[in-house]
This record gives structure tokens, C-alpha cells and sequence, in this order.
């Protein structure tokens, strides 16, 4: 095992300027060498045209219950279906309130097992097997792991067992940086978190915006999409999605910040326009300032 002395010195190289130097012909980071299955899957996530996505989380009712805005999921999601690339959710809310012809990606939240009423939010177990993610036609299963905490073996476990499958059959695992209360939200903290994620073999990444962003970006071999996280008022929440975007990431996977805005249609529409039309945080509150009048 190496000496973890100095690992505390700033004294490292990201390189931010420079691009993945092993990009190849697809337009998805770290995945020019997988097979035409896994790609068609990240191709159904990340646009061909733009290499973006904009993914709308609403997984929240797996340990949250009805939670304010998504009280109707039948309701709800169609309605910002014209907006967005990809449904985050679980396989209770796909079954049920999901139009199967939607024809949007799927990110299958496969871990689960926790509860708000709990306090112990750090230990999950896969709850969902390889052959339902088959079944619903995942593009990719999402595993929450927690870094840093006392679940971090057992949800680092579950993310190379859902790699392992995910291999065998062609779906990509979307590795998911949890915070919990007590945890930082630190570039080096992310730095660790997303990197260990990308080699345990996570095709893709959810983690949150923090400082020196682009140089979490540079260390990471397969793209991060960047968490909304708890509601903010519209204006900042475009200026997260502007400026995660200016830092390299390839999306956001926004749920608060969009179903509990006041026009979650306008505000899921607005966040399009900085992920896949270069608006900027200003130019795309304007946009959702003119079409809520
Ligand atoms: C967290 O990682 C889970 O996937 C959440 O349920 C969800 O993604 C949170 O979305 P947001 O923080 O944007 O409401």
C-alpha cells in the first residue's frame, strides 16, 4: 500500500487545459473501448450532437416517501418529458407512472434499502437484479455509495457487483457520490470520491459542484453529471447548472431544483437551454422569466 504522506500537499497536476487524451471517435469519456451495446446505452443518455444530458431525479420516494412535488409522479413527469434526456427513478415509479413510449433514457436506481424514518441512510444493498434492469430497458443502473461513512464498504460492494453485471450484459453502472450531513463537500473530498468510482469501473458519475470542479473533472476518467441537491431559488440554481457545465461536467441530474420550482416545466426547459444550447446562467433565467409571464 503507498504512504499516504503528502497526499494532503497541493501539489498536483490536473492538467485542466489539456483534453482526455484517450477520447477515441465516441463522444462519451472513458468509454471508446466498451462494446456496441454499452454504447448505444450511453448514446441514450449522453446526446450524440452535444455529448450533454440533462437527466431529471425523481427517486426520491425510495427512502423519502410522497415527497413535496412529486406527490403525483403520474402527473408530474409527463409533463416535463419534452425537456429532458433521461428519467432517474426507481423501478416502482417507472412501472407505474412512466409512459413506456417516452422514448427517453433510463437511469434505473438499482440501490435501495434505507429510510428518512431511520436514521442509518448509509447502508443500501442492491435491490434490484440484472435481469429487471434487462426487462425495463436500462440504460444505465444508478448505486448510491457513501464515501467516508460507515456503509462505504458495503456500498462500494454493491457498485462492483452492479459493474459485474453491467459488464456481462451491456448496461453502464452510474456510480452516485452521496454526502451525509456530517461529510465535506470539498474538492478533495470529490477528488477521492469520483475517482474511486471511475476505477471500480463506474461508466458515468453523479457528485456535486464544489471549487476547483474542472479539476474533479480532469481526474476522472468517465463523465461526471452534476446534482441539483436541495431547492434553491431559480436563478441559482441556473447559475449551479452554468457554471458545473463551464467546469466540465456533461449534464445535470437535477430533481428539487426542477419539481419543486413554481414552473417546473419552464425551469426543466430553461436548464435545457444552458446544457445543450450554451445559454448562460443569465440568458437562461431570462428565458424562464419570459415564458412564466
Ligand atoms: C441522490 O443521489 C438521489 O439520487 C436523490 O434521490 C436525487 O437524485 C436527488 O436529486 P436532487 O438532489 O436534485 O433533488
Amino acid at each position: 500500500m503507498p504512504d499516504l504522506q503528502g497526499q494532503e500537499k497541493d501539489q498536483k497536476n490536473y492538467h485542466v487545459n489539456t483534453p482526455f487524451a484517450n477520447q477515441g471517435t465516441f463522444h462519451v469519456k472513458g468509454a471508446d473501448s466498451l462494446d456496441w451495446g454499452m454504447k448505444t446505452r450511453l448514446s441514450n443518455i449522453f446526446d450524440p450532437k452535444t455529448g450533454n444530458t440533462v437527466m431529471f431525479a425523481f427517486d426520491h420516494g425510495y427512502f423519502m416517501g410522497s415527497v413535496t412535488g412529486l406527490e403525483r409522479l403520474d402527473i408530474v413527469i409527463p409533463s416535463l418529458l419534452p425537456h429532458i434526456d433521461v428519467l432517474m427513478g426507481t423501478r416502482g415509479a417507472l412501472r407505474t407512472c412512466v409512459p413506456p413510449n417516452s422514448g427517453k433514457g433510463v437511469a434505473l436506481r438499482t440501490s435501495s434499502g434505507s429510510s428518512m424514518l431511520y436514521d442509518d441512510l448509509s447502508h443500501e444493498v442492491v435491490a434490484v437484479d440484472i435481469e429487471d434492469a434487462i426487462r425495463l430497458n436500462a440504460d444505465c443502473m444508478a448505486v448510491q455509495t457513501f464515501i467516508g461513512a460507515d456503509g462505504q464498504l458495503s456500498s462500494l460492494d454493491n457498485l462492483s457487483r452492479t459493474v459485474n453485471d453491467g459488464m456481462s450484459y451491456g448496461i453502464p453502472t452510474l456510480g452516485v457520490v452521496a454526502v451525509g450531513k456530517d461529510m465535506e463537500r470539498t474538492d478533495r473530498f470529490f477528488k477521492l470520491a469520483t475517482r474511486i468510482l471511475a476505477e471500480l469501473g463506474a461508466n458515468l458519475i453523479k457528485t456535486y459542484y464544489c471549487d476547483k470542479f474542472e479539476e474533479i473533472v480532469a481526474a476522472c476518467p468517465v463523465p461526471i453529471v452534476v446534482a441539483g441537491g436541495k431547492k434553491l431559488p431559480e436563478a441559482e440554481a441556473m447559475t449551479l447548472a452554468y457554471h458545473s457545465m463551464q467546469g466540465g461536467a456533461r449534464g445535470l441530474d437535477m430533481g428539487r431544483n426542477i419539481f419543486q420550482s413554481e414552473h417546473p416545466v419552464q425551469m426543466a426547459a430553461a436548464i435545457r437551454k444552458i446544457v445543450h444550447e450554451g445559454f448562460t446562467d443569465k440568458e437562461a433565467f431570462q428565458f424562464y422569466t419570459d415564458t412564466t409571464r
